[in-house]
């Protein structure tokens, strides 16, 4: 465990990641989803929001659609990028397949490099019923040039495949231990040793984090994510 000012291995924008982010409801998940998100330069971002509060903001040119498009805008011109927001229609007797077709505009073409924040992971991973652009997702995201930040109050309700994929999980408070269990079992880290961590993250206050890295096999304590000017105003 290290921890301090900038402890923890500096987020490589063009290493092609797949990103969980964990925790109880408010403790901070989608901020921390939104501001990486935001942040990560170059390249077309896809957003898959099932309950509408996933919106990285208008000022880095965010366009919602309510209707699922056939595959992502192309950006304008070289050096541009799009930001695409997608808002999913639970009522819809084919949500859970365009949830999966959206997944898949993230895949395809295969060079386009694409970064997809899915607020709601439970929706479109659900334990033993992901479809197939998710299963690929999972499974072959650096094929295709595919980063996702992926959001999930409880690690168990979700296809075990993504934590197994996961190359980063941000962990924020994780009461149920069950949850735990799941994510220590998945990184390879002795329950108690996890739980003891977290608890000690959570000691250090609001919006702190526990961040386990897959490449280095480690776990971080991480200092809350700081906010961009003008969040409030981006939220619904
Ligand atoms: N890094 C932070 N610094 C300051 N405030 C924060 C931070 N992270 C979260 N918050 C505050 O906590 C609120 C809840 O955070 P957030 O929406 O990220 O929770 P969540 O984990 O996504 O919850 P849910 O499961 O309900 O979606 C935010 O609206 C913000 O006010
Ligand atoms: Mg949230």
């Amino acid at each position: 465990m290290s921890e301090g000012a900038a402890p923890f291995p500096a987020l490589d924008p063009d290493l092609n990641q797949l990103i969980l982010c964990v925790g109880r409801k408010g403790s901070g998940k989608s901020v921390w989803a939104r501001e990486v998100f935001r942040n990560w330069p170059a390249i077309d971002k896809w957003v898959i929001d099932p309950h509408g509060d996933a919106d990285p903001g208008e000022d880095i040119g965010t366009v919602t659609v309510a209707k699922l498009p056939t595959e992502l805008p192309m950006p304008r011109k070289r050096g541009e990028h799009t930001v695409t927001r997608w808002i999913a229609n639970p009522g819809s007797p084919t949500y859970r397949e365009d949830l999966d077709r959206a997944v898949g505009l993230a895949l395809h073409p295969r060079s386009r490099r694409t970064l997809t924040w899915i607020d709601e992971a439970g929706e479109v991973f659900p334990s033993n019923r992901t479809g197939p652009h998710a299963r690929i997702l999972l499974q072959q995201s650096r094929h295709y040039y595919a980063s996702a930040i992926l959001c999930c109050p409880r690690p168990v309700t979700i296809d075990p495949l993504v934590l197994a994929q996961a190359d980063r999980v941000v962990m924020y408070d994780v009461p149920n231990p069950s949850d735990v269990q799941r994510m220590a079992e998945s990184i390879g880290v002795e329950p108690a040793v996890l739980k003891r961590t977290l608890n000690e993250t959570r000691a250090r206050g609001p919006y702190w984090y526990t961040l386990y890295d897959a490449r280095e096999h480690a776990l971080y304590r991480c200092p809350p994510i700081p906010i961009s000017a003008g969040y409030r105003h981006a939220q619904q």
